[in-house]
């Protein structure tokens, strides 16, 4: 007999809980450092093409996929075809949550460590920019400052999972987001008033120089948009499972599409102006908003308690992102293994701890992790490429196949339309998941296999 599966509560927790997925540090840490690694503007440009074109379809492609069949992702393709190869699209899928859980936790550390920094004043009446490259380049140094957060950000996630769906994501997500907003508002209106430099980063930021694209810009502009929606790896299939059949897939689809979207470019709006007036490197990586940010609230009146605050929500934020990675690993443990819950997230919440240590490592406390031979990256780099850029987009393609061409868009619009819902796009939804979104991921893999230019 089948157990009645957990739901959200309302329409309202659903987006807010999907959106507290895709919210996170891909937003606010990822997105702008991408941004700044490729040039600026023309990057924003062809991420916000993909968010339309692929990011809506894949997002409503997964949602379909999990409330038809209520399953995990490995679940949901054997339930559909029983007995053939389309579960490892799935199984990919939790292998990927559980690798990007490892080093996202250790951003997510460094977050929480910040929350600390910030409130004791450790960056207050900073002159020079160079001051918080130290204190920055000490702290991930830090092996145990770097292991030790990462232990507490990961049992922190576990903690939430064990507490089970709806109580625990939705109570949280629904009450914090909105004031991380706020927040970011703030910091907006400060950046954007510092004088010297804010109309060159707004230039580099909105002006799209055109010269400076190649086949890395698109890759990543892909990768970028995939991983900040959370989709490739079977989270929006799990997250799906939840909805009432009451719901319109695609307007939930399209509101959490809009949500994260608007996230990702008030943060480079807050961060590109500020970066420039300081005279810093827009290209400077994983480090940028962590060197940029506390030099902003520190020139704001305030500025140690809106710092402290914001730090603490982008915890939360990420914190609901994690959840999301985990709950895919764990989801597939109860439903397909039938373990507990519980054992399910501490099992798994121990595996992404072991596989994140080198990544805590690699930013300086160890020199082997810190350059992985043959692609000349830190160990949390590589990971970021090859499960946040790479297995997502792959992971996007086969399940863009599966939804277009295995199950059929006729399956999957009977599931929309349920519940008498609505579907404008209908028609473009079919040529989207069918051929768009297929022969754009295509293309960008062919041209890399044949420039080899991976990483
Ligand atoms: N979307 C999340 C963020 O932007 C990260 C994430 C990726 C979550 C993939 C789940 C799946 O922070």
């Amino acid at each position: 007999m089948e157990k009645s599966r957990e739901q959200w509560h309302s329409k309202l927790g659903f987006v807010l809980a999907a959106a507290g997925s895709a919210i996170g540090l891909g937003n606010i840490w990822r997105f702008p450092y991408m941004t700044g690694q490729n040039g600026g503007a023309a990057f924003v440009l062809i991420y916000m093409i993909f968010v339309v074109l692929i990011g809506f379809t894949i997002m409503l492609a997964e949602l379909t996929l999990g409330r038809h069949t209520q399953r995990n992702p490995v679940g949901a393709f054997a339930k559909i075809f029983p007995g053939t190869q389309w579960k490892w699209v799935g199984a990919l899928g939790v292998v990927t949550g559980v690798a990007i859980l490892s080093f996202y936790s250790v951003i997510a550390g460094w977050t929480m460590g910040y929350i600390f920094k910030i409130a004791t004043g450790q960056f207050n009446n900073i002159t020079d920019s160079r001051q918080v490259e130290e204190i920055f380049s000490q702290f991930v140094q830090n092996p145990l400052a770097a292991v030790g957060l990462l232990a507490l950000f990961i049992g922190l996630t576990v903690g939430v999972i064990v507490g089970g769906v709806s109580a625990g994501i939705e109570r949280w997500t629904k009450i914090l987001m909105p004031i991380l907003l706020g927040i970011l508002l703030l910091l907006l209106v400060r950046s954007l008033t510092l004088g010297k430099g804010v109309v060159e980063g707004l230039l580099f930021y909105l002006k799209p120089n055109f010269h400076a694209v190649k086949i890395e810009t698109w890759v990543q502009a892909l990768g970028q948009a995939l991983f900040s929606l959370s989709l490739g790896m079977g989270a929006m299939i799990t997250y799906g499972s939840y909805i009432s059949k009451k719901e319109n897939l695609a307007t939930c689809a399209a509101y959490v599409c809009i949500f994260d979207t608007l996230i990702a470019l008030l943060a480079g709006l807050a961060i590109f102006p500020a970066l420039f007036a300081m005279g810093m490197d827009p290209a400077g990586g994983p480090g940028l908003v962590f060197l940029v940010l506390p030099v902003v609230f520190d020139m704001m009146p305030g500025g140690t308690i809106f710092g402290t605050a914001f730090f603490i929500l982008l915890t939360i934020a990420a914190l609901t992102s994690t959840i999301s990675l985990l709950e895919v690993a764990v989801a597939y443990f109860i439903d397909e293994r039938n373990w507990s819950r519980k054992t399910a997230a501490v099992v798994v919440g121990v595996l992404a701890f072991l596989l994140g240590i080198p990544s805590a490592l690699s930013q300086g406390a160890s020199t082997w992790f810190g350059c992985i031979p043959l692609v000349h990256m830190p160990f949390l780099d590589f990971m970021n490429v090859l499960f946040g850029n790479y297995a997502l987009t792959l992971g996007t393609l086969l399940i863009a196949l599966f939804v277009g061409w295995k199950w059929g868009t006729k399956n999957a619009v009977k599931e929309i339309l349920q519940g008498n819902s609505q579907f404008k796009f209908q028609s473009i939804w079919m040529i989207t998941i069918r051929f768009v979104a297929p022969a754009a991921i295509i293309i960008i893999l062919i041209y890399l296999i044949c420039t080899g230019k991976f990483f």
